[in-house]
This record gives structure tokens, C-alpha cells and sequence, in this order.
């Protein structure tokens, strides 16, 4: 099993968009295996969650009508999400930039004998044609692990048809203004919002081993309109009662109080096929 690398430090700091990619996908190769060791059971083998607050697709339909659509997964990790689509009767093709997140997604169709078919590939440089998917998705993928999300919503558009539909999760922006710590230190805001400096976590020898990127709230809407999309909503989960598992810095102390996940519902103009 490859050990997630060891930071010995943390920073923070410019990195620009190759070496952004460098550490990030040497970084979701190796923490693959404890990745999925940790969440796996959370996540299921062909299951839809947006996010730790467990919100399902099955209850939230924020992709719309999937019946027979195309749908691109971004980020997909061991693409649960996309055999949960399969068996929903939608079209799905995942992809992610990591070589050991598809060897987990490779397993899980095997061990459940759903197959979708996966690409290897950046989220900034999307290898399909223009104007194909109904829908492109990602829970908690892609996004902020680049260091040009811009890029990536020029690209979503791009392969989507008129009238598709990109909904994609991420960490409330909020949170970036708070340690990631479950407990109540991860209460008291320490970091300025509009401090966009990336959090990098370091090897001894000061190169990046883990990147990640913020937007601010205005950021992403700035960014989702230049590349043509209309908002439709802002889906902020509720930390649901009785709900008791913590997924890293989400936790049901701090998500009675603080929104812990962001929702972006969007939709290319031009009436959908
Ligand atoms: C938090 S995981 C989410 C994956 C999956 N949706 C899940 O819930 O487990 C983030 C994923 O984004 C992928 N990723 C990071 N940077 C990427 C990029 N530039 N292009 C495509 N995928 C990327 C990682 O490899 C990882 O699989």
C-alpha cells in the first residue's frame, strides 16, 4: 500500500498550475489506498453523496432528469457516483487526473460488475470533443486541487451541449477563513476570506507534496459567468440530526453552526436535447 506523503510543513504560498497538478496527483496516487480505507465505507461501492453533510443525489436530484443522458464525472476518484448513474439507466464516463483513484474505480467496477469508462486526464485540459454531454458533475473533486478553476468551467462548458447542466461540490468557501480541525478550534475564524494565497503542504526539501486553491464566493460566480453559465443555485447542505460521523475538518459540532459545503447548480444557456 503507497503511504500518503508526510508534510513537513505547511505554508502558504503561489503555485502555479504545473506544479499545482505535480503535487496534487502524486499526492491523490499515493493517499488512494488510505483514501479509500477511511471513507470507502461513507462513500459505498455505487452510491451518490455530494458531501460529508451525506447529502444523497437520490433525495437532492440536482442533476435533473438523468434517464439516457451523457454525463461527464470530473474528479471522480473510485467513481461511485458514476456506477450509481449506471444504474439510475444514465450514460456516465469519469475521469480523474490520478493513476491510483482509477485503479480504486477499476476495482469497484469489478467487485460490483458495473462498468463506466474511465480516462486519465486534468480537469483544465479536457480530452473529449465539444458540445457531447447532457451533464458534467464532480463531488468534491477537481476544483480547488487546480490552480485555473476558471479554466476548468471554460472547459465544462465547452464539452457540454446547450442547455446542459454542471453541478459540482466543494468546501464552503467559508471555511477557508477556519482551521481545518473538527473540534472547537475549527470555530474561530484565524485566516482573512479574501487571502486567495493557496495552502500548500511541503517536503523537507520545500517542494509542494499537497496544493490547494480558494475562491471566494464572488470568485466562482465571476468565474461560472465568463465561461457562460447561468447560476441556478447555491445548495448549502444542513448538517442533518442524528447524523454523528466526522469526515476530516466536517463534523456535526461544527456543522450546527457553519456551512461546511458548497453546491453550485449551473446550466449552459440553449434549450437542453
Ligand atoms: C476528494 S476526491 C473526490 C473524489 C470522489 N468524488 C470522492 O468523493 O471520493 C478529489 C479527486 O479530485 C481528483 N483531482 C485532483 N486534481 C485533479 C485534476 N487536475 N483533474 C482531475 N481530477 C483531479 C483527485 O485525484 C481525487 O480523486
Amino acid at each position: 500500500m503507497a503511504e500518503t506523503p508526510k508534510a513537513a510543513g505547511v505554508t502558504r504560498r503561489d503555485e502555479n498550475a504545473a506544479s499545482t497538478v505535480h503535487a496534487n496527483r502524486r499526492w491523490w496516487d499515493a493517499d488512494a489506498d488510505s483514501y479509500h480505507a477511511t471513507h470507502g465505507a461513507f462513500l459505498g461501492a455505487a452510491d451518490f453523496v455530494w458531501s460529508p453533510e451525506r447529502l444523497r443525489e437520490s433525495d437532492a436530484h440536482l442533476l435533473g432528469d438523468i434517464a439516457g443522458t451523457l454525463v461527464l464525472e470530473v474528479g471522480c476518484g473510485a467513481a461511485m457516483c458514476s456506477r450509481w448513474l449506471a444504474e439510475a439507466g444514465a450514460r456516465p464516463v469519469a475521469f480523474d487526473i490520478s493513476a491510483g483513484m482509477l485503479r480504486h474505480a477499476r476495482e469497484g467496477a469489478a467487485n460490483t460488475g458495473i462498468a463506466v469508462p474511465l480516462v486519465q486526464a486534468d480537469a483544465q485540459y479536457l480530452p473529449f470533443i465539444s458540445g457531447v454531454f447532457d451533464i458534467a458533475f464532480t463531488a468534491f473533486g477537481a476544483v480547488p486541487f487546480v490552480a485555473d478553476s476558471a479554466r476548468v468551467m471554460r472547459e465544462v462548458a465547452r464539452v457540454l451541449r446547450p442547455g446542459g447542466r454542471w453541478v459540482f461540490s466543494t468546501t464552503h468557501p467559508l471555511r477557508w477563513s477556519f482551521p481545518d480541525d473538527p473540534g472547537p478550534a475549527g470555530l474561530s475564524a484565524t485566516m482573512p476570506y479574501w487571502d486567495r494565497t493557496p495552502y500548500v503542504e511541503c517536503a523537507e526539501s520545500g517542494e509542494a507534496t499537497y496544493v490547494e486553491h480558494h475562491r471566494t464566493l464572488g470568485d466562482r460566480v465571476r468565474e461560472l459567468a465568463s465561461a457562460g453559465f447561468r447560476l441556478l443555485d447555491i445548495v448549502e447542505p444542513e448538517w442533518p440530526a442524528g447524523h454523528v460521523e466526522e469526515w476530516g475538518q466536517w463534523s456535526p459540532l461544527r456543522g450546527a453552526i457553519l456551512p461546511g459545503t458548497a453546491i453550485y447548480v449551473c446550466e449552459c444557456p440553449g434549450a437542453r436535447a
